[in-house]
């Protein structure tokens, strides 16, 4: 919303009035995308094969009768958000008419519905509802004690007396959960790899640091099957995972120590980081790499803010990421400058940004 035109004053209290609530009201949009994922509207109309109408959706998902005028609303926001599409299709049992033929309202699905279909291999449901999971809005009640404490600990640990590491390793359900949400994070980056063969070309061993369930690893293999490819996480996350051939894992800690290897990959592991750490890490991925002299590299995937270069929708994403690592983790989003000094205070001598992945960008470290 624009500000800086001279309006009347009247017409300036009502701009600024609605920018205002509709910022109040986001998280709406936030919980009807939630409460879509969990019913499996997309996978409903996938199912369908074609448009549906509200009653076929309410039949489909085994609404209560009562609840088809809920769906209407949820349906009317979600396709104003862009979710879906109305359509019209042939009725028979309808009030309206095109051409002498009675047609129904229907909804149809659009780019970022089809994300939430669960048999496609490309699905973000569990993203949605990992990143949704109450545990990441029951502590905001405690933000104002946050602010006012001279403790550098995230807001959750602050409101929870524990760090969100320390709660999801001690509750299976919600760290398969969080697995499952990454997982499902990294299932987009398959198709940006392809364009990035050269990054891998002549390595014979990556390490996938906080590599978690191995979804990446799994591109990368089967994109290069003579790489060896290692997945290294916490031990409870890795414990019950089977690799292949040339896919193993491997437990431990990356502020210890990391598995050598030719290369090592890093996705979106820093940003759950601040500074001191990263560089604790960036460290250790220094000497998993020396064995291979001045051709070993570190291949990170994170974000990288660029107010000045992305557009306005791109930044709010980046923007709002950043909270939602200080507030759960002490992690941060980071701008081209920041990540350069990180790498140089790391002991590394160069390094190339590629914006390759959507929101996410491609950071090659050399020693
Ligand atoms: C945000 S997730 C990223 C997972 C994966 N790279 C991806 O993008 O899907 C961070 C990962 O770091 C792992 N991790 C956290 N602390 C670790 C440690 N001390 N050593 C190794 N891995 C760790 C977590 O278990 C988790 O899998």
């Amino acid at each position: 919303m624009d500000f800086s035109s001279n309006g009347t004053e009247e017409s300036e209290l009502y701009g600024a009035q609605i920018h205002l609530y509709k910022h109040v009201y986001n998280f709406m949009s936030s919980m009807a995308l939630k409460c879509a994922a969990e019913l499996g509207i997309a996978d409903a109309i996938h199912s369908h094969g074609k448009p549906m109408t509200l009653s076929e959706l309410a039949s489909a998902l085994k609404l209560h009768p009562s609840k088809v005028g809920v769906l209407h609303r949820f349906m009317r926001l979600l396709t104003h958000n862009g979710f879906f599409t109305k359509t019209t299709v042939p009725s028979s049992s309808s009030s309206s008419s095109q051409n002498g033929k009675e047609t129904a309202a229907a909804y149809a699905l659009t780019p970022p519905s089809k994300l939430l279909i669960r048999s496609k291999p490309t699905c973000l449901a569990s993203f949605v509802l990992g990143a949704l999971h109450p545990y990441a809005f029951e502590i905001w009640p405690s933000s104002k004690k946050w602010f006012t404490e001279d403790k550098e600990v995230p807001l959750y640990e602050s409101a929870a007396g524990e760090s969100l590491w320390d709660f999801m390793n001690n509750d299976f359900d919600v760290l398969a959960l969080f697995q499952d949400a990454m997982t499902a994070d990294s299932q987009t980056v398959e198709l940006g790899l392809k364009g990035c063969k050269h990054v891998f070309k002549g390595l014979g061993s990556l390490v996938d640091v906080g590599g978690g369930t191995g979804a990446v690893a799994r591109f990368i293999n089967e994109a290069f099957p003579h790489l060896k490819c290692t997945v290294f996480d916490q031990p409870q996350v890795v414990a019950n995972l089977t690799g292949t051939q040339n896919l193993n894992f491997v437990g431990g800690d990356m502020f210890k120590s990391i598995p050598s290897a030719d290369a090592v990959l890093l996705k979106l592991v820093l940003h759950d980081w601040n500074d001191e750490l990263c560089i604790k890490i960036l460290k250790n991925c220094k000497e998993a790499i020396s064995g291979k002299g001045k051709e070993g590299k570190v291949i990170i995937i994170d974000i990288v803010i660029d107010e000045a270069g992305d557009d306005r929708e791109i930044t709010e994403l980046k923007l709002d990421y950043d909270l939602v690592m200080l507030t759960l983790f002490n992690g941060k989003e980071r701008e081209k400058k920041e990540w350069e000094k990180l790498i140089y205070d790391a002991g590394f001598s160069s390094y190339k940004i590629s914006p390759v992945f959507g929101f996410k960008s491609l950071i090659e470290v050399y020693p």
